[in-house]
């Protein structure tokens, strides 16, 4: 769908990294499919170490270009995106100088959107120096996570973002709700008659929702050391997945319909009893190990992180839901760098039939489960018993498979594209609203403060590897056990 009318698309921190690898590439992607960003459409990059458009169109041919389309550039497509591009000059620490963004884009017809891709802490000035230059108007604003480092200082940002643009306006990202799986979900869930009777705590024995990386902390170290894993990724992305999951059926897929449903679980979130935390959350922290055939170092080694640290690099939690659909059915939450594998994955453990004439092999747990593959290799999988050809009743397990990339061979999207061009054409359904985002903060806050009080190391645990054993025992305690355990 092309955006109906032009845009202009304003880019703060447009050499930082992830412009270079994001950004960018998406907005590129747009372009060369044709017919989604309207013609007059223009991005206005908007940095202060580079001296001019023509230098700034050489850094993005240096810079951006390798990280566009795994299928090579189209040189043409290549050259007419660059003519979309204008850049300004601006120090951003000097809000007079955004009167030379302000004349940049007078008489510019459409909407106008702000993408923030810088430090957190740039947010509040920026959206004061817009607004001082009248460029608040008719626009929308992009945030980045994190935003804010907990209720406190997230509710300070929203505060102050909130008094210069409305809250139609503010378009709170996380890219996990722009992955392709993640819509499949829905349609999964609410366009099929199968799924929706038994997405229930009376069919449903255990969900388990991972994202499990091989990477490290790469070149952030420095701000991760202040982060940790339960703010990086379990207030955003692995909430938000678990709200998908098990979110009601909306009235509508309009913006509010969908994030009322959301709202609704990440506030019937069971709080988290400080005398429970040793039971229900496991905290952990690579040391060097060895990832496909290759020595990695220590987490306390990377540059920028203290020798002593005690931020976790990896988290599993267990997380109810207190609400008639899901009372009682554990959800298990884990992420963490340097793991074993990269893997993104929502599973769906099914209970037992109540008897079985066919043999005890059926009554074993897990015998039904959905596996929804977010990351790599995108499927959902069914798993059900069938007799094993030959003699007597044997049962095994067999699957099926729903492989998007051979059902759709095109017209598959990054999520980064996804999401600019809802920005672009004001839907906001998959941005995280600001109640959302209080009420995951209240429900991690109190992890944090006790992990805080307790001042004690994370457990340790080998890079290349499942992450402490203390994750296992967590769902060993409920007769269940990791995706990648069974067998
Ligand atoms: C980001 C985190 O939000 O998500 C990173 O800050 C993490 O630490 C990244 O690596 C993971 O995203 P993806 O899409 O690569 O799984």
């Amino acid at each position: 769908m092309q955006t109906d009318s032009s845009f202009t698309f304003v880019l703060f921190g447009g050499t930082g990294d992830l412009s270079m690898r994001k950004i960018l590439p998406a907005l590129y992607e747009a372009h060369r499919a044709g017919g989604m960003l309207a013609d007059s459409g223009k991005i206005v990059a908007v940095a202060r170490h580079i001296a001019d458009r023509a230098a700034y169109i050489d850094w993005v041919d240096e810079h951006v270009k390798p990280h566009v389309s795994k299928n090579g550039v189209d040189e043409t497509a290549w050259a007419s995106f660059l003519d979309r591009i204008e850049f300004v000059k601006i120090d951003l620490g000097n809000p007079e100088d955004f009167t030379l963004l302000r004349d940049a884009l007078s008489g510019r017809p459409g909407i106008r959107v702000f993408y923030l891709a810088t430090g957190p802490s740039l947010f509040v000035p920026i959206c004061r120096a817009l607004a001082s230059v009248g460029l608040n108007e008719n626009s929308r604003i992009v945030l980045e996570k994190p935003l804010g480092y907990d209720l406190k200082s997230s509710n300070a940002i929203n505060d102050a973002v909130g008094e210069i643009f409305a809250e139609e306006q503010i378009y709170r990202i996380d890219h996990y709700l722009g992955k392709e799986p993640v819509q499949n979900l829905l349609a999964l869930r609410f366009g099929n008659v199968l799924f929706e009777p038994l997405w229930r705590r009376e069919w449903v024995e255990s969900i388990q929702i991972t994202i499990a990386e091989e990477l490290g902390v790469e070149a952030r170290g420095d701000f991760y050391d202040n982060t940790g894993a339960l703010r990086d990724m379990v207030q955003n992305h692995l909430l938000q997945l678990l709200s998908i999951v098990a979110m009601e059926p909306p009235h509508s897929m309009d913006s509010d319909s969908v994030r009322d449903e959301k709202l609704r679980v990440l506030r019937a979130l069971k709080p988290i009893d400080p005398r429970d935390i040793g039971k229900v959350a496991v905290r952990g922290q690579y040391h060097a190990g060895v990832i496909r055939g290759s020595a990695v170092p220590a987490y306390a080694t990377e540059p920028g992180v203290k020798q002593d640290s005690n931020t976790e690099t990896f988290v599993a939690v267990k997380v109810e839901i207190e609400n008639w659909r899901w009372a009682g059915v554990p959800f298990f939450l884990r992420t963490g760098k340097r793991l074993a594998d990269r893997v993104a994955e929502i599973v769906v453990n099914f209970r037992a039939v109540p008897h079985s004439a066919l043999g005890a092999s059926a009554l074993r747990g897990g015998a039904n489960r959905l596996v929804i593959r977010l990351q790599p290799n995108e499927t959902i999988r069914l798993y059900c018993l069938a007799k094993q050809p030959g003699e007597g009743m044997n049962l095994a397990s067999v699957h099926l498979d729903l492989a998007f990339d051979r059902f759709f061979r095109e017209g598959q999207m990054e999520a980064y594209q996804r999401l600019l061009l809802d920005v672009i054409n004001g839907r906001l359904a998959l941005f995280v609203r600001r109640d959302e985002q209080e009420a995951a903060w209240r429900w991690v806050e109190p992890i944090l403060n006790e992990w805080a009080a307790a001042n004690k190391p994370p457990k340790p645990y080998a890079a290349g590897t499942w992450g402490p054993a203390a994750a296992s025992a967590m769902l060993a305690q409920h007769g269940t056990c990791w995706l990648e355990e069974e067998n």
